[in-house]
């Protein structure tokens, strides 16, 4: 019988990426992904260790599968992604429900992995190291037209708060040329989109043997010359790292015209605490200038509210870069003290009544600033890559923009897969509705 699978993924797009390689795996392997945990025989949950929340809300999810474990005796249940990198071994011991547990370098080992677990083995497999061959899989991706493609891996930048640098390990950059031959391979089935993937993505660097190196423009570059492909996405990029060079390449005409920069925090001295690398006024001056070289640019921007010792005062400084700035959207946080991290240790914490009334007002401010920019796209012509049917009505096309807004507009099935400019007529909260205007290419 068909063996049936279900994959649940938490945290980042890093994360996401890797799900597409376990799910490509699977079905490679002749497994039916299913998308009710009910269904399966086996579940797999790829986890985040980002923030307390995010590993707790896991454990209680897999608590939730006590039932279907005693019920059905041949199911299995495994967890992977950025938990074990920390409390590997430990999972197992805590959690008897678990039957794998593998790391984020060890994805490509998950069928052997399947078969001990099915021999009734429990199975810990956590490597430090990154491979390279490790992305020469098939992928299977949820969405035809668009994809992740992971260009590196880990992080060196040890914000003081941040436990991806022991999750992730050292910051490591993919060959350029893998990179490249995986595009080229999506676009030849059907893919138009891609989403180039780092937790800093500004410090790609790759040497070939001759030593000839390309970095995270060249590379855009290179991505950008591939026929056929409409768009191209990046996320995350480091203040501190985004360039002249940067802004060069966002103005090539298939790079969004979308830039996430997170800032974290507006004062100078938390950000110092937080060994974030800037200052608010280098990330102003970097700001204005995009917005000179590539106007209408849309930004966004995640914003940890509640670091150690953070005052009302250097609040705001935080609300203050809002009404600078003016993000189309944002992602905030309340501080979550993590193991292992330079900020555990500071002193005074920040009580959670206060982070989280702050986040409150952040959310509140951003509300407003969101509400005004969408009103700005009337009557303005966006590119809209054209995505299918309409869900809300299947006589209409819908599609997304550079900064992901849904537009919807009258239009032939010829268009499905295409970039098309769309000429906008009336702005609702979220969504958008147009006209076609012609082929942008
Ligand atoms: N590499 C990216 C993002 C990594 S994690 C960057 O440098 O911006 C995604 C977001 O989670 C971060 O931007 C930060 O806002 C938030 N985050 C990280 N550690 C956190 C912590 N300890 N508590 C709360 N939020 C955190
Ligand atoms: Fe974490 Fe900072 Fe690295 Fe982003 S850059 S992953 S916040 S350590
Ligand atoms: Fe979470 Fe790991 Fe991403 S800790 S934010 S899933 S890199």
């Amino acid at each position: 019988m068909t063996q049936r699978a279900f994959i649940k993924t938490y945290g980042c797009q890093m994360n996401s990426g890797d799900s597409e390689r376990i799910r490509g795996i699977l079905v490679a392997h002749g497994y039916e992904m299913v998308s009710d945990v009910k269904e399966a025989d086996l579940a797999i949950f790829n986890t985040c260790s980002v923030r307390e929340k995010a590993e707790q809300k896991v454990f209680s999810d897999i608590g939730r599968l006590r039932g279907q474990k005693e019920r059905h005796p041949g199911f299995r249940i495994a967890l992977c992604g950025c938990i074990p990198q920390v409390q590997r071994e430990g999972i197992l011991r805590k959690n008897p429900l678990i039957d794998i547990v593998f790391g984020v370098n060890n994805i490509s080992g998950l069928m052997d992995f399947i078969a001990e677990a099915q021999q009734g083995k429990r199975t810990c497999r956590v490597e430090d190291e990154f491979f390279e061959s490790e992305y020469d899989m098939p992928s299977q991706r949820e969405d035809a037209m668009k994809a992740f493609v992971t260009i590196m891996n880990g992080c060196d930048n040890y914000c003081s708060y941040c436990i991806v640098p022991y999750t992730r390990g050292r910051e490591r950059s993919r060959s350029a040329p893998s990179i490249l031959a995986e595009i080229r391979q999506l676009v030849d089935d059907g893919v138009r989109e891609v989403t180039l993937l780092g937790q800093n993505v500004n410090s790609y660097r790759w040497q070939d043997k001759a030593g000839a190196l390309v970095d995270f423009p060249q590379l855009l570059h290179l991505v950008h010359d591939i026929p056929e492909l409409q768009r191209i996405r990046f996320v995350t990029s480091h203040p501190k790292d985004f360039s002249e060079a940067m802004m060069e390449a966002m103005a090539l005409p298939r790079v969004c015209k979308y830039l996430h920069l997170p800032i974290q925090a507006g004062s100078n001295r938390i950000l110092k605490l937080m060994n974030r690398g800037y200052t608010r006024e280098e990330y102003l001056a970097k700001i204005a200038r995009l917005k000179e070289r590539i106007p209408g640019v849309a930004l966004s921007s995640d914003f940890l509210v509640g670091f150690p010792g953070e005052t009302e005062e250097d609040f705001l400084q935080t609300m203050d870069i809002l009404e600078q700035v003016e993000y189309k959207q944002i992602f905030g946080f309340n501080y979550s003290v993590r193991p292992e991290t330079k900020a555990a240790t500071m002193a005074d914490q920040v009580p959670f009544e206060v982070m989280n009334e702050r986040l409150n007002r952040l959310f509140a401010a951003q509300q407003s600033i969101s509400h005004r920019l969408q009103q700005t796209y009337l009557g303005t012509t966006l590119g809209v890559l054209v995505e299918g049917a309409s869900k809300n009505n299947p006589a209409m096309l819908a599609g997304r923009t550079d900064f992901n807004t849904i537009v919807h507009f009258a239009g032939g099935a010829e268009l499905i897969g295409r970039l098309v400019d769309v000429h906008i007529n009336e702005t609702r909260e979220f969504t958008l509705y147009g006209e076609v205007l012609a082929h942008a290419h």
